[in-house]
């Protein structure tokens, strides 16, 4: 595995655990330090136990040593990260090419190089021209495998896929790789072969329509608040179609993290680049933007538009729960925008202080729910963590009773309203 971050750390682990020798590669020292000393540096459920137990048998090692990796293994992935280019929006390859490059000084003999990273339509092709002009053709195969697993859920996701995606145009990397995955496959996952490109183009398309359908209920909840219908109803009824399933369709916050931000963004991209106008991704991707704005002026409302002096709490700052990631959480545009207003934010995550906050003032980590309530004005409870579901307001009150804004709609609101809270939630 080449890059050893959510997606190599736990796919690493998890091919370990099927019985492979894998080496997780990663050109970060620090990183690589942190797992031989048994430190894990992403928070995903079960990824400790189970990088732990593997690298005690010794099939899971961790390196910085590519060219050792390489010529021990059949099967290179490259994980690494495809973020959005700045000015472009377009995927950012740098770092895939990168290790297409160092694997074509490296390969000595056959090996299967498996894209894992998200990367747009052709990407393979690029790769094989790359290794194609130091190594002979048929010393190596390009195949795309894009992974599918979710941050919380990842080591589960990738136990039971609900299909594993394989692009290639060879009979010998298809063969190769149905058996590296036949333990999953015997367990019912389906196993899809297409060509590169199709494989490409199946995980852009996936988390595409993902973020289409958050977006979605999203909307449909901003009418339900001007309509006093209930929005958790009407994403019940809607989902309960077995054609539409009630999967990602939970009203909350704009959708953020890792992929759906910058896959939806890439795809747009590389469709104008063939002239094609995915208007709907574009439209979705617009109304996820202005969602953040949306909810920072209810915020504002709730506070009766003065910001000025208010204390604030955020519960969770990562862009969902069970992650530490940080990457495109809508915190990072409501915090930020609250305090040019004047406001006081504290927060408190599971996941500990985030860096990403340190260059601000009047923000405040807290390392207890208890401390972060306290004497607050507002309390925006951001993410859905389980400790976020059961709160005793009464106890956290103390000295002030503040407002409670849940954007991920925890509670009953009949419940709130009962025991005279001043309780603001999504779409009720
Ligand atoms: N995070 C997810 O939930 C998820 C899910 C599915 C797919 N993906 C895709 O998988 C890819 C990786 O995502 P991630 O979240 O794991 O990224 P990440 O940023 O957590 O990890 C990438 C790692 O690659 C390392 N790296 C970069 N260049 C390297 C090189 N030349 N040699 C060795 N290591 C190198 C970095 O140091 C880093 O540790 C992305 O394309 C992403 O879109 C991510």
């Amino acid at each position: 595995m080449v890059g050893a971050g959510y997606v190599g750390l736990v796919s690493g682990a998890c091919f370990a655990d099927l019985g492979n020798t894998v080496y997780c590669v990663d050109k970060n020292k620090d990183k690589i330090d942190l797992l031989n000393r048994n430190k894990i540096p992403i928070f995903e459920p079960g990824l400790k136990e189970l990088i732990y137990k593997n690298y005690l048998s010794k099939r899971l090692k961790f390196t910085t040593d590519l060219r050792l990796a390489i010529k021990n293994s059949d099967i290179i992935f490259i994980c690494v990260g495809t973020p959005t280019l700045k000015k472009s929006r377009s995927a950012d390859l740098q770092y895939v090419f990168k290790v297409a490059h160092e694997l074509a000084k490296s390969i000595k003999k056959f090996k299967i190089i498996v894209t894992k990273s998200t990367v747009p339509i052709s990407t393979g092709d690029k790769i094989e021209k790359i290794i194609s002009k130091r190594i002979n053709k048929k010393n190596f195969e390009v195949v795309s495998n894009p992974e599918f697993l979710r941050e919380g859920d990842a080591i589960r996701d990738f136990r039971y896929p609900d299909r594993i995606v394989v692009g290639s145009n060879s009979k010998k990397a298809f063969k190769k790789l149905r058996d590296l995955y036949d333990p999953l496959i015997k367990k019912g996952a389906k196993f899809l072969e297409t060509n590169r490109r199709g494989a490409e183009l199946i995980k852009y398309a996936s988390n595409a329509f993902l973020a289409t359908k958050i977006t979605f209920i999203n909307e449909i909840a901003n009418l339900c608040e001007k309509t006093n219908v209930n929005a958790e109803d009407v994403a019940i009824g809607v989902g309960l179609d077995q054609r539409i399933g009630s999967r990602f369709l939970r009203v909350g916050p704009a959708y953020g993290g890792s992929c759906f931000p910058k896959d939806t963004k890439a795809i747009t991209v590389t469709a104008d680049s063939y002239k094609t106008n995915l208007s709907i991704i574009k439209s979705v991707i617009k109304s996820n933007e202005n969602r953040k704005i949306l909810l920072t002026k209810k915020i504002i409302k709730i506070l009766s538009n003065k910001v000025k002096n208010k204390v604030i709490t955020f519960l969770g700052v990562t862009f969902k729960a069970n992650t530490d990631d940080m990457r495109d959480s809508s915190c990072l545009f409501m915090i930020p925008f609250l305090l040019k207003k004047g406001a006081k934010i504290k927060y408190y995550d599971p996941t500990g202080e985030k860096k990403e906050f340190n260059k601000h003032k009047n923000l405040t980590y807290c390392n207890s729910i208890e401390k972060a309530c306290n004497k607050t004005d507002l309390l925006i409870i951001h993410t859905d963590w389980e400790e976020f579901k059961v709160l005793s307001f009464d106890k956290l009150y103390k000295k002030k009773k503040f407002k409670i804004y849940d954007m991920r709609n925890l509670y009953s609101i009949e419940d709130m309203r009962k025991k005279g809270f001043q309780y603001y939630s999504i779409g009720r």
